[in-house]
């Protein structure tokens, strides 16, 4: 077989793989019609010697490894101490079956072999990627540093799209013009990390949210991360994903091999949230359980941000009444229930219930939450440890380090070596006996520090082993507790990302629960993540974390679109505030079937709005959020242009929020379509290509529309 060719979607893959030579990719990107053949392919893309440089043009390989004499960023720096070094990997095998393939290219001197595998959904086109490295030689192999694939992007894709951040403020996209050199996120934090999210988005510069070209890749990895976009001295484009590696990280004895984390890659045509929507339909149905998927998406309640460490058990039991009152479906006891953990400096690692502020032990509070049809949920940071507790006092030993090198302090906590098997053997037990003895639906599982010194107990750097072993911790409490659903957090949304989706539920996008910061975050979240999984609260009055103060009706707009919760003080909201969250609550309900199955269409706007829509997959209905963040320049707002609906149809459309609203003049758009009641009914048509005027409404305010067909 000499090619390889997926046509998936819109796309289509066109791998060269004839035997002894250098597999490469022909063309990934748009659909080609079977009128186009691979021969034409090559000939139009010949090239010609030019003087000063090589006399055969040297085409780049799947992993750009040093013996193709690809004079540019290579793939993969392997060794045999020091030899070996230069492998040039030639096709021993090529398989395909429908829309997935794999390719297996081995340097016969080396005997460094890569196995690749393409997966491509066959409705959207999104391509799985993933390479396992094997070392068939009689010597132990080096591997310090590989690339699971290297993908060539036509050079057309002038700009980058990125998401960086920092605690409580995730997800912050950034755009630049692609220049000649290397743009480069290397993430060393030994978690996915707030300011450097594994994914990038190349898009021509004119590309929009409905219109233009655009491949997104992702690595699917909680760990540490290296992606490089490479724009040559040949004009040529180039992307690599990979893991990042510390020097003696991977030694593999013979035999051995080094899985590179997979690399999910979509093209389209049709715009960024087409892409978007190529993300969501891999994460709802490759990643997520299928019986996790098909149930409604529960209301949360988390204590954190109304008790913090003060927990209190009669509180706690009013609390619930409250929550289960405006409509909540989990109540979740954050941080401050085990061992002596009345604040962050100690108790990490003592998984037991504390005597001091549960003397009967969390029985009580569970069965006060369950018997008001709740669904109990509890917090765990298995991974660390307080060098103030009693692991710690029993096992120092246990924490990764680096000998005669201080820990650099973080939390005052400190990383436990969970690749070793004693270690996890602990937290599986400790978790297992919570769990297993009390009615818990779900667990927060949370992450709160960097890995500064990822040192294990030989010696040897463990970043790469620690995200591994915790997806086995997680998989076998999954085993042992099918119906429990696990959160992903890390300090917000330090640990997002398709890696650990593929052993969770739901990410907990971040700490900070101020809406206007919200609408941002959750926007460029919603790049790659579909919105059952997007943690989002209500928060309290004032922000905590910014100070803000906003609407209860723009609070609770703001996490319903997302899994919605809530995270304040109850027991002191104002009764009004507390009747708006109950009708924001029944509302999200409603919707919620939609909200996390539909289609989503994020609109361009100008900055002063963040405007997005759910559409439903047979088009029936759509929900659309226009969020009024600040003042802007123009006396009135535009029209809202409802990308997603079917021309053809005609929807009934009403402001659904926030509720009771009155115009600020009268009359108004609002008050001549009747939108707040009976609706009014329009082409599909004339909303998506001549849209609505917007009405006037004050900064920081929320709208929903909701559209329906009869
Ligand atoms: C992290 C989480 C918060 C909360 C605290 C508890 O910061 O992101 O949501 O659980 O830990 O300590």
């Amino acid at each position: 077989m000499d090619h390889i060719r997926i046509d998936a979607g819109e796309t289509s893959l066109i791998l060269a793989c004839a035997q002894a030579s250098s597999p490469r990719i022909v063309h990934w990107g748009r659909w080609l019609s079977d009128a186009v053949v691979v021969s034409e392919l090559n000939v139009l893309a010949t090239r010609q010697h030019v003087f000063g440089s090589e006399l055969d043009n040297v085409e780049p390989s799947l992993t750009m490894e040093p013996g193709t004499g690809f004079a540019a960023a290579a793939g993969l720096a392997a060794h045999r101490a020091g030899q070996d070094w230069g492998s040039r990997l030639l096709v021993e095998k090529a398989e395909q079956t429908g829309s997935t393939a794999t390719i297996l290219a081995r340097d016969p001197v080396t005997q460094v072999g890569i196995q690749y595998g393409f997966g491509a959904d066959p409705e959207t086109g999104l391509l799985q990627i993933t390479a396992e490295l094997t070392n068939h030689g009689d010597s132990p192999l080096a591997v310090d540093q590989m690339a699971t694939l290297c993908l060539p992007i036509p050079r057309e894709m002038t700009d980058i799209i990125s998401f960086s951040g920092r605690w409580a403020g995730e997800f912050f996209r950034e755009q630049l013009a692609r220049f000649r050199g290397t743009w480069l996120r290397e993430n060393r934090r030994g978690r996915t990390s707030h300011d450097s999210f594994p994914g990038v988005i190349l898009c021509e510069g004119k590309t929009g949210e409905q219109s233009g070209e655009a491949y997104g890749l992702h690595l699917a990895w909680s760990g540490n991360h290296q992606i490089r976009v490479d724009t040559l001295g040949s004009g040529d484009v180039v992307t690599s994903l990979g893991a990042f590696l510390y020097p003696g990280e991977i030694i593999l004895a013979p035999g051995e091999s080094y899985r590179s984390p997979a690399i999910v890659a979509g093209y389209t045509s049709q715009g960024l949230s087409a892409l978007s929507r190529q993300f969501h339909t891999h994460a709802r149905d490759k990643l997520l359980r299928p019986d996790v998927r098909s149930r409604p998406r529960p209301v949360h309640y988390n204590s954190w941000e109304a008790v913090y460490f003060d927990h209190d058990i009669d509180q706690l039991k009013a609390m619930a009444s409250k929550a289960a009152e405006v409509g909540v479906e989990r109540f979740v006891l954050d941080d401050g229930w085990f061992g002596s953990r009345r604040n962050d400096r100690s108790g990490l690692g003592d998984w037991i219930v504390s005597d001091d502020v549960y003397p009967e032990g969390l029985a009580p509070l569970v069965d006060h939450v369950t018997a008001l049809g709740m669904e109990m949920g509890i917090w765990f940071e298995p991974e660390m440890v307080n060098p103030d507790s009693d692991l710690y006092r029993a096992h120092p030993d246990w924490v990764l380090q680096i000998e005669a090198v201080e820990q650099v302090p973080f939390r005052h906590q400190l990383v436990l070596d969970i690749s070793r098997p004693e270690v996890a053997d602990y937290l599986f037990e400790k978790i297992d006996a919570i769990l297993g003895s009390h009615k818990i639906g779900y667990v927060k599982w949370d992450m709160n520090r960097d890995l500064n010194h990822p040192g294990g107990q030989d010696g040897q750097p463990n970043a790469f082993a620690q995200v591994q072993a915790l997806y086995d911790l997680i998989e076998r409490i999954r085993d042992a507790h099918p119906t429990v659903e696990i959160e992903s957090c890390s300090s917000g949304g330090g640990r997002a990302d398709f890696g650990i989706l593929a052993h969770s539920d739901r990410i907990w996008t971040s700490d900070s629960n101020d809406a206007r910061d919200r609408q941002s975050i959750q926007r460029g979240a919603s790049f790659f993540f579909p919105l059952n999984v997007i943690g989002s609260h209500v928060g309290p009055r004032q922000c905590h974390i910014t100070g803000r103060t906003l609407t209860m009706e723009m609070r609770a707009a703001t996490a319903m679109i997302g899994h919605m919760g809530a995270e304040l003080n109850l027991l002191t909201e104002p009764a009004a505030d507390l009747e708006t969250l109950k009708a924001a609550i029944a509302l999200y309900k409603e919707h919620r079937q939609l909200l996390h199955s539909g289609d989503m269409y994020r609109l361009d706007s100008a900055e002063s709005l963040n405007i997005s829509g759910i559409v439903a997959t047979d088009k029936s209905q759509a929900l659309y959020s226009v969020a009024c963040m600040t003042s802007q320049a123009e006396t009135f707002l535009p029209r809202l242009k409802l990308a997603g609906l079917d021309a053809a149809r005609r929807y009934r459309i009403k402001l659904i929020w926030p509720q009771g609203w009155r115009s600020i003049t009268s009359p108004s758009i609002v008050d001549a379509m009747d939108l707040t009641n009976e609706g009014s009914v329009h082409s599909g048509e004339a909303l998506q290509t001549l849209g609505l005027q917007l009405p006037t409404a004050f900064p920081e305010t929320v709208l929903l529309f909701h559209l329906g067909t009869e």
